[in-house]
């Protein structure tokens, strides 16, 4: 297994960061995660515009001109992913600097790495997932960026597992759905297509690129409120990521919810979207 670091492919065994690295000091850097099919990543340009979003908004920066298709490209090549599906992680750290605060340094660190990816099997889609409300409330700036603090994301995740359920739902403190602990969330409701209005959420490439699709067929995806109450009543409730698309939502807190017979349109229209 290869990942690129800082300019080199190298053996992942062999790829070093710093003990001074503020990625593992603080987890000041941040993420994405893509899927790639057939040595292509997909929706890379919409990764790469909330990277640089958030890049700017941490005063982190990027480096100029980077070539990130043609090092992805060469990165499945080099594991082998060349064919199938693989989940291919940007990594970006702002490198090593004693000041607190934000500085600004001219070596961010970046890592890229590639591991397989097996999407959940046909029947998940069919049948949905359980999921349930993690029972900490956020709100929080940071969740609006992908940032390496992803601690809460995984508390999350592990609370739902220990409570029978496959993702876990993050609550603002006044209740209202945000998003899942790693997916954007998505309702059906009177027909129309609505996804939370939160400031703490993580603007989801997934849903960004559905939105896009669904535009050019005259429909749309509308923010709104979205508590716990209004998204039983759904006529559809998915989960949505760039490596598993829209899963279902079969039971929101033991509560049994609707399945939409839309799921495998709305997949095939994102995964028709590789650009
Ligand atoms: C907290 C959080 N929200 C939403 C998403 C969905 O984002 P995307 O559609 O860009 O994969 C993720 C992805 O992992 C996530 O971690």
């Amino acid at each position: 297994m290869e990942v690129f670091l800082n300019g080199q492919f190298r053996p992942a065994s062999q790829a070093v960061v710093s003990v001074q690295d503020r990625g593992l000091l603080y987890g000041d850097g941040l993420f994405e995660t893509l899927r790639a099919a057939a040595g292509q990543p997909f929706w890379l340009r919409q990764h790469l515009a909330r990277l640089t979003r958030s890049a700017a908004a941490l005063n982190l920066t990027l480096p100029d001109n980077f070539p990130w298709a043609a090092v992805i490209q060469e990165l499945l090549q080099r594991n082998g992913m060349a064919t199938g599906i693989a989940a291919v992680k940007i990594l970006v750290t702002r490198g090593e600097a004693a000041a607190l605060g934000l500085p600004a340094t001219d070596q961010p660190t970046i890592i890229i790495s590639a591991r397989e990816y097996t999407p959940p099997p046909p029947a998940d889609y069919r049948q949905g997932w359980p999921v349930v409300c993690f029972p900490e409330r956020r709100h929080c700036f940071l969740g609006s960026h992908k940032s390496l603090n992803y601690l809460f994301s995984l508390a999350a995740r592990q609370y739902a597992l220990d409570h029978g359920g496959r993702e876990a739902l993050i609550l603002e403190p006044d209740g209202t759905v945000v998003e899942g602990a790693a997916a954007g969330v998505l309702w059906q409701e009177g027909g129309g297509y609505f996804t939370p209005r939160a400031a703490s959420a993580l603007p989801s490439v997934t849903l960004t690129v559905l939105e896009d699709i669904l535009r050019r067929q005259g429909l749309a995806i509308q923010r709104a409120t979205g508590p716990v109450a209004r998204l039983l009543q759904a006529e559809g409730l998915w989960l949505a990521n760039s490596l598993m698309g829209l899963m279902p939502v079969a039971a929101l807190d033991g509560q049994p919810l609707a399945l939409s017979p839309a799921t495998s349109w709305l997949n095939d229209l994102l995964w028709s979207e590789v650009g």
